[in-house]
């Protein structure tokens, strides 16, 4: 692959400049560098007031063929996947790209064999290891649509999606590691399928050991599944505009959003940004710390780097054990190139001793990242100096589930990096910034609402099931414009730093959190009468919650702190443990306006501390109540 290879800032500049004016040109000149089984008629037709958006008409092709197949002749014996276990005393799996291809044909047979069809649903709730990537291949191989869902969601939030998206399997594992953790995933699998009668089938695989429960004529062990199948398949030919998967991101209402992303336009978007912003070379060894429950992982462990024929690290454990020099050690270990990761993990890494750090030999790393929330100045130069030795480009990876790939962001080594911006837009990304009055901002340091006015390949296309609330959510607010949820301004050079986000969603630990999710969670607990739940700024998770909550009785004579503690149990059933409330505060009232709405606004600063200027109170039904929940406070 090469087509506009960036290697330069001078060249970073033409190439942007060229793919705006010849959009068509520009992606299309791309896509030829890809394997099809037949090309595309048209580049692109869309009408974004519609949220209708077609890349590579009429083409055909599958994605592995792309990310296994076609390296075979030339990297057959390459490293693919790296994976790293839990615990540093197991031993890393070396998984070369032939051996990828017999083991995702064996899997896709598997689920041929179960009955899996083209289109159909697969749910993949598995920890970080091979058999992870190797089922969302093999679904793509055979033309499912998987959903992977985070192995920390709890068994309501896997209970909501697998019904959402009608999956007629699920993939998952005994149980799971996580630092000095194991996980439960099948108990918690049980539970979820006692709402979800239209699931047939499970299959399990073996990674704990734990004595689970399997349920005759549903629960399947895989592994001798596998060792009966054929280790060659056939390669489904999927359309351009096939769907490859769906995978759930958090919204103001309560029920998640499952993003809809594509066939075509994924590959080639992925593949692209991560080529030329991690300034990926044939001999390195690439290493992102994300789940390949999030997207960050299906984009940037997964699809990017195998299309680009990479050795993608795998890693199964936390930063944190058996010690915080964990990230470290498997740097020199596996002699990693380029290490992406995300803001919270510098800070929590950051606290510690940098004896950590400088324990191991990271000499061979060239080039950082960072995705997930914006990072601070702090952590971008602990990271710059400790990490990096000062001579590695942090790229600051600025993108979301929706937008499938980075949008803003630094090449390394072309664009100059400035702490705390996310810098300039990838070649083909247009963003705008829109005030209130949906007017464009002209003008530098002044916060907008980040928008995106021309379709990219990487793009959702559709909530499943539901495209009028996919338009609703992200193309009505700025009509014609894509609208990203996020805040951000520009300084005098044209770099875009993202100030976070506008609307009910806070960002822990870089993880997603819908505020009305958690609130409906904490409202079923029979003590409850109202909550609102609001970010406030956090030293090592970026942002935490804090719950504002209105007891049935105001005389509730039970324990607050065993009641707190309930509440916190409540959302880990319904949402899982990262939605937990770092703090929680009983009040009497909540501000609400005169139409009876909660003025998150107000709760939010009075959270962060920012009392002295709360703006406008005039609108409040019950202006008294404010001064009441700062008292509370103290
Ligand atoms: C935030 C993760 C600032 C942002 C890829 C976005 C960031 C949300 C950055 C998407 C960054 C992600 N700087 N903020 N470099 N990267 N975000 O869907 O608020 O899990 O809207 O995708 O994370 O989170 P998601």
């Amino acid at each position: 692959m090469g087509a506009y290879e960036i290697k330069s800032l001078e060249q970073y500049f033409k190439v942007y400049k060229k793919s705006i004016r010849e959009p068509r040109k520009f992606w299309s000149k791309i896509a030829e560098d890809f394997v099809w089984y037949k090309k595309w008629d048209q580049v692109l037709e869309h009408h974004l007031e519609n949220a209708e958006v077609k890349w590579f008409v009429n083409g055909k092709l599958n994605i592995t063929k792309n990310c296994i197949d076609r390296h075979l002749a030339k990297r057959g014996d390459k490293t693919a996947i790296i994976f790293e276990p839990n615990d540093p005393q197991e031993e890393a799996q070396h998984i070369t790209y032939n051996q990828l291809y017999a083991r995702v044909s064996k899997m896709a047979n598997v689920l041929r064999d179960q009955g899996v069809k083209k289109g159909d649903r697969v749910c993949v709730y598995l920890p970080m290891i091979p058999e992870l990537a190797i089922t969302l291949l093999a679904c793509a191989r055979i033309g499912a649509v998987h959903s992977a869902v985070f192995a920390g969601f709890s068994s309501t939030a896997l209970s909501t999606r697998i019904r959402d998206c009608e999956a007629k399997i699920l993939i998952t594992a005994d149980g799971g590691f996580r630092g000095n953790k194991t996980i439960d995933l099948k108990g918690i699998v049980d539970e979820a399928l006692e709402d979800c009668p239209d699931l047939e089938k499970v299959l399990v695989v073996k990674r704990t050991g734990a004595d689970i429960d399997m349920k005759k004529g549903r629960d399947m062990w895989l592994q001798p599944l596998l060792d009966t199948a054929l280790n060659e398949s056939v390669a489904e030919v999927m359309d351009a505009e096939d769907p490859l998967f769906i995978l759930y991101t958090s919204g103001s209402t309560g029920r998640p959003k499952g993003m809809l992303h594509t066939t075509a336009g994924y590959m080639i978007f992925t593949a692209y940004t991560f080529k030329n912003v991690f300034q990926y070379e044939e001999k390195d060894v690439y290493w992102c710390t994300a789940d390949i429950g999030w997207v960050t992982g299906h984009s940037y462990i997964l699809y990017g780097p195998l299309a680009n024929g990479a050795t993608t690290v795998m890693f199964e454990g936390v930063p944190s054990y058996p010690d915080y020099g964990r990230f470290w050690e498997v740097v020199d270990k596996h002699k990693v190139t380029q290490l992406y990761t995300a803001p919270t993990a510098i800070r929590a890494l950051g606290k510690e001793s940098t004896d950590w750090v400088t324990k191991y030999d990271l000499s061979s790393l060239k080039v950082l990242g960072s995705v997930g929330e914006p990072i601070n100045e702090e952590a971008w130069h602990w990271y710059n100096s400790h990490v990096g030795d000062k001579k590695c480009p942090i790229v600051d990876t600025w993108w979301q589930t929706e937008t499938g790939g980075i949008m803003i962001s630094p090449i390394a080594f072309a664009t100059p990096t400035k702490p705390t911006y996310a810098t300039l837009p990838l070649p083909g990304v247009q963003p705008v910034l829109m005030d209130e009055k949906r007017n464009e901002i002209e003008k530098n340091q002044v916060v907008g609402n980040l928008c995106i006015r021309f379709p990219w390949p990487g793009m959702a296309r559709t909530i499943w099931g539901d495209h009028r609330r996919y338009k609703e959510t992200y193309f009505s607010a700025f009509p014609g414009k894509y609208f990203s949820g996020d805040g951000a301004l520009r300084d005098e050079v044209g770099y875009y730093r993202i100030t976070g986000r506008v609307d009910d969603v806070v960002i822990v630990s870089g993880h997603n959190l819908g505020t009305a999710p958690i609130e409906d969670a904490i409202n079923e607990h029979p003590a409850v009468a109202e909550s609102a739940i609001v970010g406030f700024p956090h030293e090592v998770k970026g942002n935490a919650l804090l719950g504002y909550i209105i007891l049935k009785e105001t005389g509730e004579t039970r324990n607050r702190e065993n009641l707190t503690q309930e509440i916190n149990q409540h959302i880990s059933e319904h949402i899982g443990p990262i939605a937990k409330l770092d703090k929680l505060q009983f009040v009497n009232d909540l501000p609400k306006t005169r139409s009876g709405k909660i003025m998150r606004r107000i709760l939010r600063k009075i959270a962060s501390g920012d009392t002295d200027n709360l703006g406008d109170t005039s609108t409040l039904l019950n202006p008294d109540v404010i001064s009441d929940i700062i008292e509370g406070a103290k």
